[in-house]
């Protein structure tokens, strides 16, 4: 008998379902059929199965990106294209993939294209991701204007001050510290008071911290996929956009009218910028601007730190080492942490470079391609218009081609350089200069935790001092191990940057 007979007798809501149910068994069949019989284009990247349209691959990428990224690798090679909820997603993977994704030209393949729609609800409009490219380069140029040796040697002292002053709240013999969200709150501190204003860390502890509870919300990865929904999170997010900016202009009124221009801050140097044009930079621009500042220091300071006591904690050598580092190097534990005597502490450095590459926060980073295709020459491949590139430092910096036991947390790799990626060739485009500086470091690196080329992060150095600084100072007040028989938590993915799952619990014991 012919189905649509059976159908015929069946009473009518279950006719419905029945229909519904054949039309999804149809759809799934041609889906999974079309990719097993319809030969792929030769040129393209091969495409990652899927059982379901649409949402292709989002599921297992969801959970665990990094293992579905390597199992991608190891079946399809350094350059495939996965589905993300219709979203096409070109994985350029290795040292030659970062080349291609981070030094493409920005009319062929644009991270606005990819960030925009998210970013411009939160930071606002006309800057960053939603200005003309060559203004946004520009005004990474204010941005890191605000980031020089001076203020530096200001910031040092200020961020012992505050790492203290936050880490006396736990001046009990000893006790358990859920050291994610501990540190999540002192880099609130230590930021606002370098980077967003005496008049910003003086309102911390009760209005901005509620404003940036708000626009926080706005940085989930369901943002990327729907910017904009009828929700009362999305309503708290626009709200609490208008009130930070509105807290801005008023900051800035008061500095203006009383000629206050004293402070070592990134708002004083971008009231101080003008636009090639001549231009002064407006109210609107500066919020905006001290926002995106904000966020992008805020989760990667945030988590790198809690990383890096996490894996210290796994390690009471290391933790030795870097005690003695300090004796050795700067006299004793309780020689006062200066911009100039913490750049002489190599192991120090190695630790949080080490944290970088085995939990880099921005895991992978996207463009959009904006032309026809952009050609990957090195791979032989093409990538149509409306895909992503997407590079993820994520799996190459654990790639056994550039690291030896690459999940083995060894700061002094950093130190005795025997890895093949110290022997590795780099790029000649460290020198270039988009307009905001010399990027400093070739995209043709396996170890990109903060990006290259035009994109690059220009809070590196001031991410390093922080961090140095916190980590130099949290070891002097304490000793601190894992839970009994706990291991170094697993990577949690459910957020924009990678922080370890909850509970990250160390014991600590205070020192003085
Ligand atoms: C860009 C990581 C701290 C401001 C980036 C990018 C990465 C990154 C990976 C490149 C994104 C892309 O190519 O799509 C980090 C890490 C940090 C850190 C790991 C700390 C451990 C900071 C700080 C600031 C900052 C403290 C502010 C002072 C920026 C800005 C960009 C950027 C303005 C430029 C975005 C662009 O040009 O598209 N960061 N960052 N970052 N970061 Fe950072």
């Amino acid at each position: 008998m012919a189905i649509t007979t059976l159908l015929t007798w069946l009473p009518p809501p279950l006719t419905l379902v029945m229909y519904g149910v054949l039309a999804l068994g149809a759809i799934l069949a041609i889906h999974i059929l079309s990719q097993l019989i319809v030969p792929q284009d030769p040129k393209q990247p091969p495409v990652v199965f899927s059982w379901f349209p649409l949402i292709g691959n989002a599921v297992l990428f969801g959970i665990n990106p990094i293992a579905f990224l390597q199992t991608c690798q190891k079946k399809y090679g350094d350059t495939f294209t996965f589905t993300m909820v219709g979203k096409r997603v070109t994985v350029c993977l290795g040292a030659d993939g970062n080349q291609f994704v981070f030094n493409s030209k920005q009319n062929l393949s644009s991270a606005a294209g990819a960030y925009n729609h998210m970013t411009k609800h939160v930071f606002g409009s006309e800057i960053i991701f939603d200005a003309p490219h060559s203004v946004f380069m520009e005004q990474k140029r204010f941005i890191k204007s605000g980031l020089n040796t001076d203020c530096f040697r200001r910031h040092v002292p200020m961020i012992v001050k505050e790492t203290e002053d936050f880490f006396r709240n736990y001046a009990k013999p000893s006790g358990l510290m859920e050291v994610y969200s501990a540190f999540g709150k002192l880099i609130i501190l230590t930021a606002s008071s370098c980077l967003m204003g005496k008049e910003i860390r003086a309102n911390l502890d009760d209005t901005v911290a509620d404003l940036y509870y708000d626009l926080d919300q706005g940085f989930k990865p369901i943002n990327f996929i729907f910017p904009n929904l009828p929700l009362p999170s999305y309503r708290r997010r626009d709200y609490a956009r208008n009130k930070m900016a509105a807290l801005y202009s008023s900051i800035i009124q008061r500095r203006r009218n009383e000629n206050d221009n004293s402070e070592s801050d990134i708002l004083q140097a971008l009231m101080d910028s003008t636009y090639k044009d001549g231009h002064a930079l407006p109210d609107n621009h500066i919020a905006g601007m001290m926002i995106a500042v904000l966020f992008g220091g805020q989760h990667t300071s945030s988590t790198t730190s809690a990383w890096t006591i996490l894996e210290l904690a796994a390690r009471p050598d290391l933790l030795k080492a870097l005690r003695q580092e300090q004796i050795d190097k700067l006299g004793s534990l309780k020689t006062d942490l200066t911009f100039e005597n913490i750049k002489d502490l190599p192991l120090l450095e190695a630790v949080i470079r080490e944290t970088l590459r085995l939990h880099p926060p921005i895991f992978q980073m996207m463009r959009r391609v904006m032309v026809d295709k952009v050609v990957y020459e090195k791979a032989g491949l093409e990538v149509p218009k409306g895909n992503y590139l997407c590079a993820a430092p994520g799996v190459t910096q654990v790639d056994p081609t550039y690291f030896d036991e690459p999940l083995k947390y060894n700061p002094y790799r950093w130190i005795e350089k025997t890895d093949p990626v110290h022997q590795m060739e780099q790029g000649d485009d460290a020198n270039i200069d988009y307009g905001f500086g010399a990027v400093g470091i070739s995209s043709k690196s396996p170890f990109l935790p903060f990006g290259a080329g035009r994109h690059r992060c220009i809070g590196e150095q001031f991410g390093y001092l922080q961090l140095k600084t916190i980590i130099a100072t949290f070891i002097r007040m304490f000793d601190f191990e894992l839970e009994d028989g706990k291991a170094v938590p697993k990577s949690d993915y459910s957020s924009l940057v990678v922080v370890p799952e909850h509970p990250s619990n160390i014991h600590f014991t205070f020192r003085e």
